[in-house]
């Protein structure tokens, strides 16, 4: 098991398959991109599934949610996919996506055992989507979203992040077209991982404000709080049910406290916390010719020095080197 000190235990693997995108959003990346990592020193398509299956035979991880950068773009994840969905005890599979290309991989990706998706959507208006995310591709996010509702991978889970004076004005309208559609729209606040520093305390839109905007034009009651779990999203009830909205507020109503996440980096680092300012590197002691319990050791050592929470308030806070498009969210 992968157990802190604090005694949470992490369940739920987030693997980054790639620190690149096909946009710029401006919560993650400047609109000219980033440096990616240079291929020899991301895992291969192998060494990504020799991991995640030491996590899931020996670690107790349960939950394998691939992310990125943008995860559709690895040439190899219909692969992956398939290789972990036959590991025993089978892990739930989930991909978090902009969407794009999805239209042509959710049925492949549902055939080779994926079960579901949280598709990233700021914005319904394509002159603010180019202004958001630097390129001109709101039609496609639309597309791959419904291709993913029409491959059955449901429930369809949508991110927003909010940002003031972008696409603060559209809570409703994003949660008008999710319940339309029968997706799960969650509303997440920004936090401090761009890898612009451009993150702003006082001008970040909170978990509050959203809640007051939605609750002029919609009847909200929340969800019995013993349903939340590790969960980050709270969830209220919308007219009466059965469908949701959901409120990630990360930085205002933290989780760190029943946390059960561990990441893992394109290029093979453990991360304990979204936050970490220190990395175990897995890669190493796998391409040194480390056993499977050398490395189920190492990567449980690194759990065990997990700190409380994220720290954001403390004045000696400091935003991690490494931008969300290298720890995948
Ligand atoms: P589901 O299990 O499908 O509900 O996914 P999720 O909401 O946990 O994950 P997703 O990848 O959709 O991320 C939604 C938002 O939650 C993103 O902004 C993530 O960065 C944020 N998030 C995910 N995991 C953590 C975490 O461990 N800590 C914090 N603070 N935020 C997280
Ligand atoms: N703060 C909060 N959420 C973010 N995401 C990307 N950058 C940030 C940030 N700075 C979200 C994306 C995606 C998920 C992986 O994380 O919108 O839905
Ligand atoms: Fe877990 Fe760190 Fe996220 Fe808190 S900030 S919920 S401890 S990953």
């Amino acid at each position: 098991m992968l157990v802190d000190s604090f005694g949470r235990v992490a369940t739920d693997l987030r693997v980054s398959l790639t620190d690149r995108c096909n946009l710029r959003c401006s919560y993650c990346m400047p609109p000219e991109g980033l440096e990616w990592l240079p291929k020899p020193e991301l895992l291969t398509g192998d060494e990504i599934v020799r991991l995640v299956r030491i996590g899931v035979e020996r670690l107790g991880i349960a939950e394998v949610r691939f992310t990125g950068g943008e995860p559709l773009l690895r040439r190899e994840l219909v692969d992956i996919v398939s290789r972990s969905a036959a590991l025993t005890p089978r892990p739930h599979l989930s991909i978090t996506t902009n969407g794009i290309g999805l239209d042509r991989l959710a049925a492949p990706l549902t055939a080779a055992g994926l079960d579901r998706v949280n598709v990233s959507l700021d914005t319904l208006d394509r002159d603010t989507f180019v202004k958001l995310a630097h390129r001109d591709r709101l039609p496609d996010v639309l597309a791959g979203l419904a291709a993913a509702d029409a491959a059955g991978l449901r429930p369809v889970k949508v991110n927003s992040v909010l940002m003031r004076g972008v696409n603060d004005h559209e809570p409703a309208a994003l949660l008008g077209y999710c319940l339309e559609r029968g997706y799960e729209l969650r509303f997440i606040e920004q936090m401090p991982l761009d890898a612009q520093h451009g993150w702003r305390r006082d001008t970040m839109v909170t978990a509050d404000e959203i809640l007051a905007h939605l609750l002029t034009r919609f009847d909200l009651v929340p969800e019995d709080p013993g349903e939340r779990g590790s969960a980050p999203a709270e969830r209220f009830l919308v007219n009466g049910g059965p469908a949701t909205v959901g409120v990630i507020g990360s930085v205002t109503r933290p989780f760190c406290g029943s946390c059960d996440r561990v990441r893992l980096t394109a290029d093979g680092q453990i991360r304990n916390c979204l936050f970490a300012t220190e990395e175990s590197d897995l890669r190493a002691a796998l391409r040194g010719g480390a056993s499977d319990d050398e490395l189920a050791e190492r990567w449980a050592s690194a759990v065990r020095v997990k700190k409380a929470g994220h720290g954001i308030d403390d004045p000696s806070f400091l935003q991690p080197a490494r931008p969300m498009s290298a720890i995948g969210g």
